[in-house]
């Protein structure tokens, strides 16, 4: 049976204004994360992804704002909520870790103080915080934590440090963690182990998880379903497996055609071709259109539905069904 939902974003609007000039970063995206379950949000940089992550924990600061829809966390809804009342829900329930762990400590406190801090129940005791302060830093892969409690962010390593910034968001024992990028500032073979570990830590906690990535390939390893966002839009969204078997979006098959596996060898790894578009002059209908080899006249004039393209698969393109083709260039038998 499905688990419950524990979060729904329904139409969010984030925009940045300047004078009467809105720049939609995040533009009518929905979707919905059961309890336990990881939800990945990918896309090109600039798509919109940190912008929606951090629009449902409060994150957006002026010239930017929400300025529609709705986010649902177990029911109550966030957007528009104080900013007291966003940081409980912060706080407790719901975890973030970004790209540069840097940015989440503090420079200037020891590392032990950092995660005791973030213990949010008030009947510990100074010893039991520090015993839990250390377990935590054990779970997370830190060899010796009692004498690593006492240094400082500086005296560890990237990979070290995005481990301390998971142990500070996983002290207060969150349902929901948001992870923004968290391997991207790392080298590859940290990067594997820092998925690993949290592949395991959401199982452990039974958290659920939004990983936000611009590569799809990482994306695979860990997600149970997929949001594949191009300028600000939602374009495609569905369980991994069936986006990987059966990917409808032509923008989609160009993130698969770009993974280094759909390459033949001695193949170079090519960008998609063109820029991504400028998000204050949006084209008029499809945001895809001015690189999609496959649009035609309707995709510069008529912005593509939401459409159900397969089970919890969903795709916005005027010519999603069908076969890919070649100019898709995804690797897929024609
Ligand atoms: N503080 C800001 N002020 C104005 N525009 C912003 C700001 N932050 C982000 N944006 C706009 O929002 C778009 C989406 O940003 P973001 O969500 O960070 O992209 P990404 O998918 O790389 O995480 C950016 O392309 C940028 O145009
Ligand atoms: S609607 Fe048209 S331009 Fe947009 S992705 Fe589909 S075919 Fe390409
Ligand atoms: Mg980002």
């Amino acid at each position: 049976m499905d688990k419950p939902v524990l979060l729904e974003v329904k139409d969010l609007k984030t925009y940045f204004y300047s004078g009467k000039h809105a720049l939609k970063a995040v533009d009518s995206v929905s979707f919905s994360i059961r309890e336990g379950e990881v939800f990945g949000l990918v896309g090109e940089s600039g798509s919109g992804k940190s912008i929606t992550c951090k629009s449902l924990i409060g994150l957006i600061h002026r010239p930017g704002r929400i300025a529609g829809g709705s986010i649902r966390y177990r029911g109550q809804e966030l957007a528009g909520l104080s900013e007291k009342a966003l940081t409980a829900v912060r706080g407790k329930e719901i975890g973030m870790i970004f790209q540069e762990p840097m940015v989440a400590l503090n420079p200037v406190l020891r590392i032990g103080q950092q995660i005791t801090e973030s213990f949010k129940d008030p009947g510990l005791s100074g010893e039991e915080k520090h015993a839990r302060a250390v377990e935590l830093l054990r779970r997370v892969g830190i060899p010796n934590p009692e004498q690593r409690m006492r240094e400082y962010p500086h005296q560890f390593s990237g990979g070290m440090r995005q481990r301390v910034v998971i142990a500070i968001a996983l002290a207060s024992n969150p349902k929901l963690l948001l992870a923004d990028e968290p391997t991207t500032a790392l080298d590859v073979t940290i990067q594997a182990q820092i998925l690993q570990l949290l592949r395991e830590l959401k199982d452990e906690y039974g958290m659920a998880m939004v990983l936000v990535t611009h590569n799809l390939g990482v994306a695979a390893q860990i997600c149970d379903r997929i949001a594949v966002m191009y300028g600000g839009h939602i374009m495609e969204l569905g369980p991994t497996r069936e986006l990987f078997a059966h990917p409808q979006n032509p923008y989609t098959r160009s993130l698969l055609a770009s993974l280094p596996v759909n390459k033949r060898k001695g193949e170079p790894l090519s960008a998609i071709p063109g820029t991504p578009p400028n998000l204050g002059e949006m084209p008029v209908g499809c945001p895809f259109a001015p690189r999609c080899a496959r649009a035609q006249d309707v995709c510069f004039s008529q912005p593509p539905a939401e459409r159900e393209v397969g089970p919890g698969h969903t795709c916005r393109c005027h010519f999603a069904d069908g076969p890919c083709r070649e100019e898709d260039d995804c690797g897929k038998p024609q």
